[in-house]
């Protein structure tokens, strides 16, 4: 590709800078650290079960499937509902990127039922533990038997090709250094006719510099968002097709009013004038792998 500004391109040891810093971000959260927070919540690491319960509400997740998760895994780090947007169907084999403590994978288990599957993958060590001690939990109350957790990265997934029918994630794909080749995994590990259901933050605008290099920016998922136009552009070019990309105003209108941390900071640093609804929205976005879906059902 070429690089009509001269900026310098990122580098592959940039890249893995990057992934360093988001797994020590995630890896505090998931050990309940203070400090850093993360994504996409009024509570940004807290671990108060009715904030994240109620930012999971906002999103459109129904009250009962919610009581029925393992206490902690939820840990309001979620911008969208994308399981909502899947039309999954019992003996679907589903993908989590970036699946963090299990929140969506363990919720979709019921509905892929015995004869689906769902594979969840996270590059954050101590997340995966948090994720394997949650489905431990859930096994034990639902006697499903459906789900597994992988340590790896989204960018080289560690699945087969032409393995899976659906991909979810859910406000992940920001924090990729390499969000081409994330879609590019996403085409080769789809089998033909399987589909694509994604939750993530997207830029709307450039932040100011005083934002952009900031750390809690890119571990709370807003600092890295690419722009809707790339997505589906990365999309298209890894093969797939019916694309589509939807934002949502709610989500960031939310957030500030519940005067999350990461939102405030940014309220403070952006031009009078300027709201962070201005800068960044969450969105859905849809596609599919071309061809028709071969097995059974
Ligand atoms: C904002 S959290 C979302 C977790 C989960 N999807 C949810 O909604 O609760 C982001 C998760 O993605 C993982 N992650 C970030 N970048 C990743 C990458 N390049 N490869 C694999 N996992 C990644 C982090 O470790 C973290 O668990």
């Amino acid at each position: 590709m070429s690089n009509p500004s001269n900026v310098p391109l990122p580098t592959s040891k940039d890249h893995q800078d990057q992934r360093e810093r988001v797994a020590q971000g995630y890896g505090a959260i998931a050990r309940a650290e203070p400090g850093l927070g993360g994504c996409c919540g009024p509570t940004s690491g807290s671990s108060d079960t009715s904030d994240v319960a109620a930012l999971a509400q906002s999103l459109g997740y129904d009250q009962a499937d919610l009581a029925n998760l393992p206490e902690g895994a939820n840990l309001g780090l979620s911008c969208g509902n994308p399981a909502a947007i899947a039309r999954l169907h019992p003996g679907d084999v589903v993908l989590d990127l970036g699946s963090g403590a299990g929140f969506d994978a363990l919720l979709i288990a019921p509905k892929v039922g015995p004869t689906g599957r769902v594979i969840g993958v996270d590059m954050t060590p101590d997340m995966l533990s948090r994720a394997r001690r949650n489905l431990a939990d859930f096994e034990a109350r639902t006697g499903l038997s459906n789900v597994e957790f992988r340590l790896g990265e989204i960018e080289h997934l560690p699945l087969a090709d032409r393995s899976v029918d659906v991909v979810i994630s859910n406000c992940v794909l920001n924090l990729s250094p390499d969000k081409a080749a994330v879609w590019r995994e996403i085409a080769r590990v789809l089998r033909p006719g399987g589909r694509v259901a994604i939750s993530d933050l997207v830029l709307l605008r450039p932040l100011p510099d005083s934002l952009r290099g900031r750390l809690e920016l890119l571990v709370g998922c807003i600092s890295g968002a690419a722009q809707a136009d790339e997505h589906v552009a990365w999309a298209k070019a890894a093969g797939l097709e019916q694309v589509a990309l939807t934002q949502k105003g709610d989500y960031v209108a939310a957030m500030l009013s519940v005067e999350d941390p990461l939102y405030k900071l940014m309220l403070a640093e952006l031009p009078t004038g300027v709201s962070p609804s201005d800068c960044v929205a969450s969105a859905e976005i849809t596609a599919r792998r071309p061809g028709a879906k071969t097995g059974c059902c």
